[in-house]
């Protein structure tokens, strides 16, 4: 199947490693124009060196400082005149309990998680919508399904934002071009998902092996994704071949959802 990607400006955000790389680097296979962000300078600039392309914008900076996402803009606008594709994923919030997160944590949470993907889609929205075609892909987690879990009260209440604004906006922009779709990886293979077991295992005070092996009891395929498993369902979502799917929450876990619908 061709998906018709050549020559598509995308931009990923959270995309100097784990998922939001894979993602950045399907698009690059595909023959997209890739944007990527990071904090990490030196992060960002070995991601960029390793994708399949030469026209690659790298983009530092931090998701959760508003003037990081107006000079992402400035930039892309001044380089593409735009973009066609928007996948919005973030870093993820701390994990912990209700109890340890005050409204400073609360609203850095939201600042990092909600606030970029409202403003960068008010940024490219104008231009996907005047060329009366776009893509926008929101990256949450299947943990907005799924809760509770363990640590989880920060990502499940950001995420559940998130769920909620691609929903809304699929229905307010349908019949413009623009599609707008919400994926939900499931547990995924990255330095962030070792993190958040070994965050687990201290909060119930067991080995990070026993962590490990709970959560992939979860599982029906019984291991972690790979970021690139992810990384397909997301570039399908933003070809042509996925033309009549918007307003749809597409779950990539491994049968980890139960729920019918
Ligand atoms: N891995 C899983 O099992 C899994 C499952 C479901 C959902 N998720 C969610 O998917 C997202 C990506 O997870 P991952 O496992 O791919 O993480 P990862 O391997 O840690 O990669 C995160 C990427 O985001 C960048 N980043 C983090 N915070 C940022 C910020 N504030 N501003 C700009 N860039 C930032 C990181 O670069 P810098 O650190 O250099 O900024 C890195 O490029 C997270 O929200 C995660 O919770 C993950």
């Amino acid at each position: 199947m061709d998906l018709q990607l050549n020559g598509r400006r995308a931009l990923v955000t959270a995309s100097s490693a784990g998922i939001g790389f894979a993602v950045a680097q399907v698009l690059a296979e595909e023959g997209c124009r890739v944007a990527i962000t990071g904090r990490d300078p030196g992060r960002l600039e070995a991601a960029r060196g390793s994708l399949p392309s030469e026209r690659v914008l790298a983009l530092s900076g931090d998701l959760a400082q508003v003037e990081d996402i107006l000079r992402w803009s400035e930039q892309i606008q001044a380089a593409w005149r735009g973009v066609d594709i928007l996948v919005l994923n973030s870093g993820g919030p701390p994990v912990g309990r209700f109890e340890e997160f005050g409204p400073e944590e609360w609203l850095s949470a939201f600042r990092a998680m909600v606030l970029p993907m409202v403003t960068l889609t008010q940024a490219f929205l104008p231009g996907m919508r005047a060329q009366r075609w776009g893509r926008i892909v929101v990256l949450t987690s299947t943990w907005v399904k799924q809760p509770p879990r363990e640590g989880g009260v920060l990502s499940v209440a950001m995420r559940s934002a998130l769920a909620g604004l691609a929903k809304q906006l699929a229905w307010e922009v349908a019949g413009e071009g623009v599609l707008v779709n919400h994926v939900m990886p499931g547990p995924t293979w990255t330095d962030r998902s070792r993190l958040i077991l070994e965050r687990q295992a201290a909060l119930r005070g067991a080995p990070a092996e026993e962590v490990k092996r709970a959560t992939l009891a979860d599982v029906p395929l019984g291991r972690y994704a790979e970021p690139r498993e992810i990384a397909q369902v997301v570039a399908v979502l933003c070809s042509e071949a996925a033309s009549f799917v918007t307003g749809a929450t597409v779950p990539v876990d491994g049968g980890q959802v139960r729920s019918l619908l």
